[in-house]
């Protein structure tokens, strides 16, 4: 295998033996420190989209990297058919950290929201009184909350769901970021309606950010109504918006919080499901469960990537470098027709492309930003979503700021 043709031998073998579940851009990664991967032929490049926004604290982050070795040769899989010495440990800070009496740990986001579904379900029969198979769940259009058969039954993807039926019911969808489309099935059908499950803001679909206001106005109906106020946490969480949840930008603390990614510095598929012992304690032995959830190798690299978070100031760095990224931009769009707008909130940004969903201008951009050293997807064909690791600098903002510039300058559709 001669160096030049390292990448197109990756990409064949992928091809020809792997599942095309995935479009990835054509670049091969081998290596990866900070903000920085590096493919096979040994190019740099700024990684801007976080393996969407699982790598908040940065690649290979040595912190997370050490408890990861140290626990891997220790001890990495019990089951909990017996206890850990980690666990506990583990259990006691996420839950003081982000202000929960228990929480129930898990791998994937899409486990995790499933983890969710069920608890309120189960809360919702045994505690609130809903008659048996009649609870309904409130979901957003254009949610995205991971790919499993019950997931994509709320999804309205068709690439999502299509052909996967028959799907599971008692979802019901109203639009994102209409308080009254949520008041009113609240005030007609409350008492058969178990739970909300929504994102504080849409990433998948295109960073869609919902007015002020929003997400306390949603929480309060929910309360007044009895009903779980449950928040998709898994790209917003940890940082990544500027706060530890972007719940917190309103002063809102849901009854359910779902997180992944970033919970392990995306290390290691880490999820967690947390609540107050009022719903948790619905959950009894054998009635759910993994057999990896909360082993002692997964709990290890989430507190090391919880130090992190806080030792390094992650939230307050993602405020500060997410305003400034933004303000540059806007700059760009000046001077441009090709981007219409940039939305987000911290360093959870899109840039709006000026052609259709369908067109491939976007792809095309996102070509032409890798060749010149910087790597983004578009989500939604005319949409890309810019997420660089929270532990990017002020200067290397700047400088991704003037890769963008001079990528759109120089770009012919
Ligand atoms: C809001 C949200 N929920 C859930 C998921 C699913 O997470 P996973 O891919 O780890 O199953 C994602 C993944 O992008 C997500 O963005």
């Amino acid at each position: 295998m001669q160096t030049i043709n390292r990448s197109s031998y990756f990409i064949e073998l992928e091809e020809k033996h792997g599942a095309h579940n995935y479009h990835p851009l054509p670049v091969v990664l081998e290596s990866g420190e900070g903000v920085f991967v590096w493919d096979v032929e040994g190019k740099k490049y700024y990684d801007f989209l976080s393996a969407y926004s699982a790598v908040n604290q940065g690649h290979s982050h040595p912190k997370i990297v050490e408890a990861l070795v140290n626990q891997a040769s220790k001890l990495a899989l019990t089951s909990r058919a017996f206890h850990n010495s980690k666990l506990g440990e583990y259990e006691k800070k996420i839950t003081e950290l982000f202000g929960f009496d228990k929480v129930l740990p898990m791998n994937s986001g899409a486990e995790a929201v499933e983890t969710a579904v069920k608890l309120a379900r189960k809360w919702s029969y045994e505690v609130k009184g809903i008659p048996e198979n009649a609870a309904k769940i409130i979901v957003c259009e254009n949610n995205f909350h991971g790919r499993t058969t019950t997931i994509v039954s709320f999804s309205n993807d068709p690439d999502a769901s299509n052909n996967y039926g028959p799907f599971t019911p008692g979802f019901v969808k109203i639009p994102y970021n209409d308080l009254d489309a949520l008041e009113k099935i609240l005030e007609s059908d409350a008492k058969n309606i178990a739970a909300f499950l929504v994102e504080p803001i849409q990433g998948e679909a295109g960073v869609y950010v919902p007015d002020a206001g929003y997400l306390k106005s949603a929480s309060e109906l929910c309360k007044k109504h009895n009903v779980l106020f449950i928040a998709d946490e898994v790209q917003t969480g940890i940082a990544r918006t500027g706060k530890l949840i972007a719940c917190h930008h309103e002063n809102v603390q849901p009854d359910i919080l779902i997180l992944g990614k970033a919970l392990s510095g995306g290390m290691y598929p880490v999820s967690a499901v947390l609540a107050n012992n009022e719903i948790m304690n619905v959950i009894h032995p054998g009635q759910h469960g993994s057999t990896f959830g909360g082993n002692p190798l997964a709990c290890a690299v989430a507190m090391a990537a919880l130090d992190v978070v806080e030792e390094e100031n992650l939230s307050e760095r993602a405020e500060e470098l997410g305003q400034l990224f933004r303000n540059e931009i806007e700059k760009i769009i000046e001077k441009t027709d090709l981007i219409t707008g940039v939305r987000g909130k911290g360093l959870l940004n899109a840039i709006l492309i000026n052609d259709t969903p369908e067109s491939s201008t976007a792809w095309n951009l996102c070509l032409k930003l890798k060749e010149n050293g910087l790597l983004a997807k578009p989500t939604h064909g005319n949409i890309i979503r810019l997420a660089p690791p929270l532990v990017i600098t002020e200067e290397q903002i700047l400088h991704c700021a003037r890769i963008i510039e001079e990528t759109i300058t120089d770009f012919k559709k």
